[in-house]
């Protein structure tokens, strides 16, 4: 186990799953007390058994981060069981079904959207009104977006790509509201990555996968773990200057 994250706390959403996950562990095995925030209970225990596995120290909190009460409670919980909040990841989202805009349903966009972009602003709202009334206070958060935040595809689902816009939009919106105050938050953005939402894109759309795998220049999809080394990393003490940005961890997708 590392010690950069000795003594601090944070929450990880989306925490019982792929990305999530892969961070919560990695946040533990730093020294980190870590919240586990996610809807999926059975995925968070197995997330928790991870880390109680590497001797860390970690809790699970049921959470839907489309409700303001559940992110209100969380972050309530973490600084119960913990005392602070230094560090979050606002990693929860859903794909949600690749269709075509036209066909695009209204409820499936504000499914996409309230998941993906209000539960980041809920998250971001109660986090930062927590870390601004801490002594000593400031933190760093970290918002999943995506390489649809920052470009699109025929073929991606409109709602999609107009979250993960909108998280790198509110993601600078925050950053610059809050640098005064000593609270640093950035987006990290994957391609593609193999986790339980990617591989349920392939299963139902296989012909899909050749064309996935050309879009990376480097020949291969990632894993949850190059995301989570970013994702730690951003909320570290080595990036004390990184502030308003949407980084890549795309193997070139973007680049092309
Ligand atoms: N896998 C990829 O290729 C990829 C690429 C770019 C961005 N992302 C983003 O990364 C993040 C994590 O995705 P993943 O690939 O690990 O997916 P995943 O499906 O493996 O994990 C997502 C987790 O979020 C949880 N979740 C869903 N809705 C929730 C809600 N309302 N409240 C709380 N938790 C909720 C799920 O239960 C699940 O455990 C998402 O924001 C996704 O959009 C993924």
């Amino acid at each position: 186990m590392g010690e950069d994250f000795a003594g601090r706390a944070g929450l990880v959403t989306g925490a019982g799953s792929g990305i999530g996950r892969a961070a919560a562990v990695k946040f533990a095995s730093e020294g980190a007390k870590v919240v586990i925030a996610d809807v999926d209970t059975d995925g968070s225990e197995a997330t928790k058994a991870m880390i109680d596995q590497l001797g860390g120290e970690a809790l699970c909190v049921c959470t839907d981060v489309t409700r303001a009460a559940d992110v209100e409670a969380l972050v309530e919980r973490t600084v119960a069981a913990y005392g602070r909040l230094d560090f979050a990841f606002n990693n929860a989202g859903i794909a949600g079904d690749i269709v075509p805009l036209i066909d695009y349903s209204e409820e499936l966009w504000d499914r996409v959207i309230g998941v993906n972009l209000k539960g980041v602003w809920l998250c971001m709202k109660y986090e930062i009104r927590q870390m601004l009334s801490q002594t000593p206070g400031g933190g760093a958060i970290v918002n999943t977006a995506s390489v649809m935040g920052l470009i699109s595809s025929a073929s991606n689902p409109v709602a999609y790509t107009a979250s993960k816009h909108g998280v790198i939009g509110i993601t600078k919106n925050a950053a610059l509201g809050y640098a005064g105050s000593g609270i640093r938050v950035n987006a990290v953005c994957p391609g593609y990555i193999m986790t339980p939402l990617v591989e349920g894109i392939l299963e139902r759309h296989p012909e899909r996968k050749a064309q996935i795998l050309a879009d990376h220049p480097v020949g291969r999809l990632g894993v949850p773990e190059e995301i989570s080394e970013a994702a730690v990393w951003l909320c570290s003490d080595a990036a004390s200057f990184v502030n308003g940005t949407a980084m890549t961890v795309d193997g070139g997708y973007v680049a092309h």
